[in-house]
């Protein structure tokens, strides 16, 4: 087990958010959270970055955790050519676990020698994805975190990066966030399904597909094609 979360609450001023939440995610292991807006994913997610106040346990067994967002336009600076912000954030962990950048960058399908060229906005939002997951295999982090990777991308290019994510198993745990019940279907080993703040059920991939135990999670299913 890699990462342990046990009686997760978070509130914010008076509101509870989290009620007692309770999950494991295993080394090199695909873990999917889904649940409509409002249901506390994001908040999940900052708790384990120990970015807010929360009651509980999280217990992390890796060494470094990665976030990656909706959108990297927000992560990536503007100023710096790609290249370059790929091979500071390998050089903030000080750590020899992780690719070499060059290695990192093909590993994603990406070329290095554009990215040296390259600005962020001018690459497309699959190929800025693709340069987070280079980060994160340049840092060596054995969680990452990804919060609606696809949310913003279209649809084609949407299979196409959740593909990315999938190859770099091997490599670390993911968590992926979602409210899109196609992404789960897509990469997840497992899958939590979330709802006001409350898990409904944790399950086998295959065996929620099959038959999901909540009320809630056949609800989901309904949006599936
Ligand atoms: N910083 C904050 N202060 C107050 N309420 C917040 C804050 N962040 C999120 N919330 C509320 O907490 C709940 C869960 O939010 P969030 O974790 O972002 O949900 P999700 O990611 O599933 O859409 C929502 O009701 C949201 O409005
Ligand atoms: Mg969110």
């Amino acid at each position: 087990m890699l990462l342990e979360v046990k009686n997760l609450n978070v509130f914010y001023n008076d509101k509870h958010v989290l009620k007692d939440v309770n999950f494991e995610v295993d080394e090199k292991e695909i873990f999917s959270i889904i649940g409509e807006s409002g249901s506390g994913k994001s908040t999940i997610a900052k708790a384990i970055m120990g970015l807010i106040k929360y009651d509980g346990i999280v217990h992390y067994k890796g060494e470094d955790i990665f976030m990656i967002f909706q959108d990297p336009g927000n992560y990536l600076d503007p100023l710096f050519k790609v290249y370059n912000q790929i091979k500071m954030v390998k050089e903030v962990v000080k750590s020899s676990k992780g690719f070499d950048v060059d290695k990192a960058i093909s590993l994603v399908g990406l070329s290095q020698e554009e990215l040296k060229k390259k600005y962020p906005h001018e690459l497309s939002g699959g190929q800025k994805q693709r340069v987070m997951i280079a980060m994160s295999l340049a840092r060596g982090s054995s969680l990452v975190i990804a919060d609606e990777p696809t949310s913003s991308l279209d649809v084609l290019v949407q299979k196409d990066v959740l593909c990315a994510f999938k190859n770099m198993k091997k490599y670390f745990s993911l968590i992926v966030i979602t409210h899109d019940i196609n992404v789960v279907y897509h990469i997840a080993d497992r899958v939590m399904v979330l709802k006001d703040g409350v898990v409904q059920e944790i399950s086998k991939k295959d065996d929620f597909f099959k038959s999901p135990k909540s009320e809630y999670g056949k609800k989901l299913l309904e949006s599936f094609y």
